[in-house]
């Protein structure tokens, strides 16, 4: 996704989310272009020594990773993450997140949820009072079209995810199935809406974050300086 930010303020809110790992962590490692400088990033500390072991959210992230020689552990082989790095499309005045334009989704979801804290990388224009930016929704695809139906059913506007680069047809996610993104609007209550659609049969995870504000801190990147938001 072209944004209208330039690249300075996502480095910086990258930048500083990396500096606070410390030796001997376990780091859920993100999906998107701010956490992009935040590999960048950690890849400099672990040349100059920093011991870490990183999880990552995607496959994009896991051949990047690789490719800066930072080391990566499975999910399985680790009991929690001390920290998580992530990106946001949207974040109210809660700490309530819409994530998922990458697809990843439903695996940061997993990381984020295995961490002690979540560290969420974004630029200013990301912040809002109330959630208005669609939900993606990652489907099995035997249950897309009922699983659209029931976002109709709660309130929500459903069009399937199409690919953007390299390929036909829809979005296929790491984990081999579609997307939904659901557009509800000004989302008047985030938890409620998130334990909705996680009730639906055939839907896998959703880019609703809500469960975590208590744990999480806001980077926003800005020009010429970082500010930090907790909750
Ligand atoms: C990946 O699926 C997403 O959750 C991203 O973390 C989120 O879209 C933020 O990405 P950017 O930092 O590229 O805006």
């Amino acid at each position: 996704m072209k944004s209208r930010i330039g690249e300075e303020p996502k480095k910086r809110a990258g930048y500083r989310a990396a500096d606070l790992v410390d030796d001997g962590m376990v780091v859920g490692l993100g999906t998107g272009s701010t956490v992009y400088f935040s590999l960048e990033r950690l890849a400099v500390r672990v040349r100059e020594g920093l011991s870490i072991r990183g999880v990552p959210t995607s496959l994009q992230t896991s051949l990047r990773a690789r490719a800066l020689h930072i080391p990566l552990v499975d999910l399985e082989e680790v009991d929690k993450l001390d920290i998580a790095i992530d990106g946001a499309d949207q974040v109210d005045c809660n700490g309530y997140l819409v994530k998922g334009r990458g697809g990843a989704h439903t695996r940061e979801k997993v990381v984020a949820d295995a961490a002690t804290r979540l560290v969420i990388v974004v630029t200013p224009d990301k912040l809002c009072d109330c959630l208005t930016v669609p939900v993606p929704v990652e489907v099995i695809p035997f249950a897309w079209a009922s699983v659209a139906r029931s976002i109709t059913r709660l309130g929500g506007t459903p069009h399937i995810r199409e690919s953007g680069r390299g390929k036909d047809g829809p979005v296929v996610t790491d984990n081999g199935n579609l997307i939904l993104d659901g557009d509800f609007g000004r989302i008047a209550d985030p938890p409620q809406l998130e334990k909705e659609l996680d009730a639906i049969p055939g839907v896998v995870g959703t880019g609703l974050f809500t469960r975590f504000p208590s744990r999480t801190r806001v980077i926003v990147g800005e020009e010429g300086r970082v500010r930090e938001l907790s909750y």
